[in-house]
């Protein structure tokens, strides 16, 4: 049924045991932590905690989300696992934990990443009269303040000394995905949109340096997901002209508002990469395996006839209301969460996840491969 999984995690296998053979001790894969940083598709459980305060109701902390992996949500906006828990078991590491857990030792890890998370600041917004973002100040450079807090109590507390971070992986992203939908929420065309797609990537590559002189070596910068193909988007923005619809029913402006944005950080990560030859960095794609996913749904084990439609969600065309969206009543979960590509409209199920995260570390959906980077 899902024979792709099973033969990326053997070949997985494979290389984590040819990475641990290679190792001057034997026995210890590469990697010692993972620092991560971005939005729903990288939070582990941060929003949960910082928003319980103030919002009553928080979809990501009810049933179904993570139903099928973790038995209980979690505060990962999926059923299961994302793409960075695939990348910390394909490391022998313990998953993320989420930073505003104070539970917990950071020793191998902690992610930062928050959900509706921007790339910009909320100044940047704020200043320019824009206030479909949320208030939570949460922004990338916010998130790397508190690396940096984090940090001595991880290295020599004089902050002098930087090679206990080298070899920690650092995962910056996606960032950029929720800088657009706020602006399109502010009732910004996509034409306006696209004229801050230079800021956000700026801002981007300015966290990716930031983290380089904080002391990271290896660094994964994953670019955005086609937006047009999501069935929050399908759905909020339906159009009665179908020359608005690609060959796969996605709508062809979010998407190419996505490929503007990834042409644009790749540039920007090749800059970076020329200034700073010592360091590794690997730019991660989000956009095509989804695309895969839609055009070629059987060979990985998804329905064709629901790709576009959400698993969990209030019903309608693209089974995504907002109003009974999953997590909230009036809302329901597929009977099987594995043959779907989308779980609740906006973020994906385990299964595509797992197919992502197979696709980043052998290749040939990040580049270099993020296996490569651990030596
Ligand atoms: C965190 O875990 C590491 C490794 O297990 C251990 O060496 C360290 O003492 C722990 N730190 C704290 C503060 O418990
Ligand atoms: C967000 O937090 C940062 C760091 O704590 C702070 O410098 C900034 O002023 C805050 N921004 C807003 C809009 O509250
Ligand atoms: C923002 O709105 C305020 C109050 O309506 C106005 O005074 C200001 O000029 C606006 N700023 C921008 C950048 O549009
Ligand atoms: C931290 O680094 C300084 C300078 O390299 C060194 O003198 C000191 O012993 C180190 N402290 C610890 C706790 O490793
Ligand atoms: C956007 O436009 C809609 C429809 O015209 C309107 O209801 C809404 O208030 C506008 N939102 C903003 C933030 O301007
Ligand atoms: C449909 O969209 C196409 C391409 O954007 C445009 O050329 C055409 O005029 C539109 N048709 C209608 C009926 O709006
Ligand atoms: C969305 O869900 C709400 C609450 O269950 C319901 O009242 C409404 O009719 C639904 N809208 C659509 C378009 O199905």
């Amino acid at each position: 049924m899902r024979s792709s999984i099973t033969a990326a995690a053997a070949v997985l296998l494979l290389a984590a045991c040819q990475l641990r053979g290679s190792d001057a001790g034997g026995n210890e894969p590469f990697f010692t932590s993972i620092f991560s940083f971005g939005n729903s598709y990288t939070d582990t459980g941060n929003f949960v905690r910082l928003a319980a305060p103030v919002i009553p109701v928080i979809p990501f902390n009810n049933p179904p989300y993570g139903e099928t992996f973790f038995g209980r949500p979690t505060g990962r906006a999926s059923n299961g696992r994302i793409v960075l828990d695939f990348i910390a078991e394909a490391f022998g590491l313990p998953l993320v934990p989420p930073s505003l857990d104070k539970t917990q030792n950071f020793s191998s890890g902690s992610n930062f990443a928050v959900v509706g998370a921007t790339a910009l600041d909320l100044s940047y917004f704020l200043e320019r009269n824009i206030t479909s973002v949320p208030p939570f100040n949460t922004s990338l450079s916010v998130q790397i303040g508190w690396f940096e807090q984090l940090k001595p109590s991880l290295c020599n507390a004089t902050g002098v000394d930087d090679s206990c971070l080298d070899k920690s992986l650092f995962v910056l992203g996606e960032f950029g995905g929720n800088d657009y939908i706020f602006l399109l929420a502010a009732n910004k065309t996509v034409q306006q949109t696209k004229t801050y797609v230079p800021a956000v990537v700026k801002a981007i590559a300015a966290g990716v340096e930031r983290l380089i002189k904080l002391g990271a070596k290896r660094i994964v910068v994953p670019g955005n997901l086609p937006a047009g193909c999501t069935p929050i988007m399908l759905t909020l923005y339906a159009s009665p002209n179908k020359s608005d619809y690609d060959r796969y029913g996605c709508l062809d402006k979010f998407n190419g508002l996505a490929r503007y944005h990834n042409s644009l950080l790749r540039r920007e990560v090749q800059a970076v990469r020329s200034k700073y030859p010592g360091i590794k960095i690997s730019t991660a794609d989000y956009y095509h395996p989804v695309v895969e996913f839609l055009q070629q749904p059987s060979k990985f084990g998804f329905n064709g006839a629901t790709a576009l439609a959400a698993c969990c969600g209030g019903g309608g065309r693209y089974n995504y209301n907002a109003t009974a969206a999953c997590g909230l009543p009036g809302a329901t979960a597929c009977a099987d969460p594995t043959k779907a590509v989308n779980w609740d409209g906006i973020h994906l199920t385990e299964s595509a996840y797992a197919d992502i995260a197979a696709a980043w570390l052998r290749g040939p959906w990040a580049q270099p491969p993020i296996l490569s980077l651990a030596r």
